[in-house]
């Protein structure tokens, strides 16, 4: 599984895909988490120390912070606090890019907010009572933070349920066959879409360069045609609330004839990154043992050392349901479209 210096990487990269810069990176060990601070007291006092110096403006804790402990950190430290699921919400909320894009995210981090409130309820009661004038006699402000939450999410749920409609009506008078790319952010979705359909879609090393689904038609050497689609980047640990908010788009996947799991196989944390996917895969409805819908693309070969890059070709030509590529050098790529040439049943 991941190590503490991979999943540190990893939240480095995820501050840098919103042009943070990152003063000061760290693993702490945390053996129980503190309910006031999460870290102890010790933690708390030495990065103070750090903080004040370096001047930092914002510190992200890559874990899931309660309200309090949020709270409480940004008291001491004198700065913004974020954590993990804040963070990724950020990402989301940066790069969302149709209407669809912004109405999920907003959803995803209303629900946050939602939760929030219910957790630190006594918390914030006690903190804003007395607050009852804007609602009916007797609301508490927290309630009518509530309120106006859901009538929000309700609002966006009625505009997302359009947009879903006609997408899916869309679809319907669609007559070529969908195939959709997941996979962990940066296993280069982007990348093979591009190379697959020659479009010059936004492929960059950052993660969750992309969000919402890009769909374009591509040909195949036979001359077949298929509707590809790109969807966002799934990652570890995604919360659960944007699993659900991101229904919308993911119901292109589940709706593909075909879905193509991109893997990045040079990354470290590949199999970890594989399970990932496979588990919100899973939680879609997805039956990740499918040979005849999913394929698995074991892609960036090309960063592979020979022995490795050997081994593993074996291993996919073996295996009718894996497939080796590079989306950059183009190799393997020929292989990929006679599969699924193979199984659309050209
Ligand atoms: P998200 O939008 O975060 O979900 O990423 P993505 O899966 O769409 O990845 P993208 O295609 O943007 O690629 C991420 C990075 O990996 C880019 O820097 C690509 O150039 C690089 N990359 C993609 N495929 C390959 C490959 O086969 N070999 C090598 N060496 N690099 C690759």
């Amino acid at each position: 599984m991941r190590t503490a210096e991979a999943r540190l990487e990893e939240a480095v990269g995820l501050a840098q895909a919103i042009d943070l810069e990152v003063a000061e990176a760290q693993v702490l060990r945390v053996e129980r988490p503190t309910p006031a601070s999460f870290l102890g007291p010790g933690q708390v006092e030495r990065l103070k120390g750090l903080v004040e110096e370096r001047e930092i403006g914002l510190a992200v804790v890559d874990a899931a912070l309660t309200p309090v402990q949020q709270r409480n950190l940004e008291r001491a430290w004198s700065c913004k606090v974020i954590d993990r699921t804040g963070l990724i919400l950020e990402i989301f909320g940066a790069r969302a890019r149709t209407r669809e894009g912004q109405l999920q995210v907003e959803r995803a981090a209303l629900s946050y907010q939602r939760s929030r409130l219910v957790r630190s309820w006594t918390h914030l009661e006690r903190q804003r009572g007395g607050f009852g004038f804007l609602g009916g006699p007797g609301e508490s402000q927290l309630e009518i933070d509530r309120r106006l939450i859901a009538e929000r999410i309700e609002r966006i749920d009625a505009d997302l349920k359009r947009v879903q409609w006609t997408r899916h009506e869309q679809r319907k008078g669609r007559a070529q066959p969908a195939v959709a790319l997941v996979g962990y952010t940066n296993a280069g979705k982007s990348t093979l879409f591009n190379r697959l359909t020659d479009a010059g879609v936004f492929a960059k090393d950052l993660l969750f360069a992309t969000l919402d689904p890009t769909m374009r038609r591509a040909k195949l050497p036979s001359g077949r045609e298929i509707v590809l689609s790109d969807t966002v980047g799934f990652i570890s640990d995604l919360p659960t609330q944007l699993v659900a908010a991101f229904r919308a788009t993911l119901e292109e996947v589940l709706e593909a004839d075909l879905i193509l799991h991109v893997r990045d196989v040079a990354h470290p944390d590949s199999e970890a990154q594989r399970e990932d996917v496979l588990a919100v895969l899973s939680e879609l409805g997805v039956d990740p043992e499918e040979p005849d819908r999913l394929v698995e693309v074991l892609n960036k070969v090309d960063l592979l050392p020979e022995e490795a890059r050997a081994k593993l070709e074996a291993q996919a030509s073996r295996e009718p349901a894996l497939v080796a590529i590079s989306a950059v050098t183009g190799e393997g790529l020929d292989r990929l479209q006679a599969r699924l040439e193979e199984l659309l049943g050209a």
